[in-house]
């Protein structure tokens, strides 16, 4: 981070399972910032969920409205973002995310994220044969973007309570350094 940077919301990326909804309506409410979750807007502009979008249009035409998303969004302040899984993987994307947000990546491991998501079905990359195999592939590939997080949690041990109070405690930390 540099002295330069402008920290006015709060960006959460991780893997799929990894909490950011969770942990972040619950950062949001505590501080009262407004809560926002790319995924939710996007299947509200399109009128339809992921999982339509992906089996309709594809999965690059979802990264396509993704990366529209995230661009809008450098003018919003007071906000709390939760971002899709797969978002972060394009480095356009966590560079215009780190111009206004802190951008904290919440972390687990495949086996943790299985045993989270194992009985969910609204997502169509783990609509999969093998969600584990899956998970831990896609978590190796992805894990060097998850990386260039400004900051990491570990919510493996933590209650989704925990993961917002280490949330909130970096956000505090960041923004008296970057002031
Ligand atoms: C995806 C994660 C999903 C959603 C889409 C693709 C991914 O969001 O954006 O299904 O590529 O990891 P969550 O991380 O909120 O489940």
């Amino acid at each position: 981070m540099t002295d330069t940077r402008k920290i006015s919301n709060l960006a959460l990326i991780g893997f799929m399972g990894a909490g950011k909804s969770s942990v972040g309506r619950l950062v949001a409410n505590t501080l009262h910032f407004t809560f926002l979750d790319t995924d939710d807007v996007i299947e509200a502009r399109a009128g339809k969920s992921i999982t339509d979008i992906f089996a309709q249009q594809g999965e690059p035409a979802f990264r396509q409205l993704e990366c529209g998303l995230v661009e809008e969004l450098t003018h919003r302040d007071r906000t709390v973002i939760s971002t899709g899984g797969g978002l972060p993987i394009n480095p356009a994307n966590l560079a215009s995310l780190k111009t206004h947000a802190l951008v904290v990546c919440l972390w687990a491991s495949a086996e943790k994220i299985f045993e989270r998501v194992r009985h969910q079905t609204h997502r169509p990359l783990l609509n999969n044969p093998d969600p584990l195999g899956k998970i831990r592939s896609l978590l190796a590939a992805r894990e060097p973007f998850y990386h260039q997080a400004d900051v990491l949690v570990n919510t493996e041990m933590r209650s989704i309570k925990e993961v917002a109070h280490q949330v909130i405690h970096q956000l505090r930390l960041a923004q008296s350094a970057h002031r």
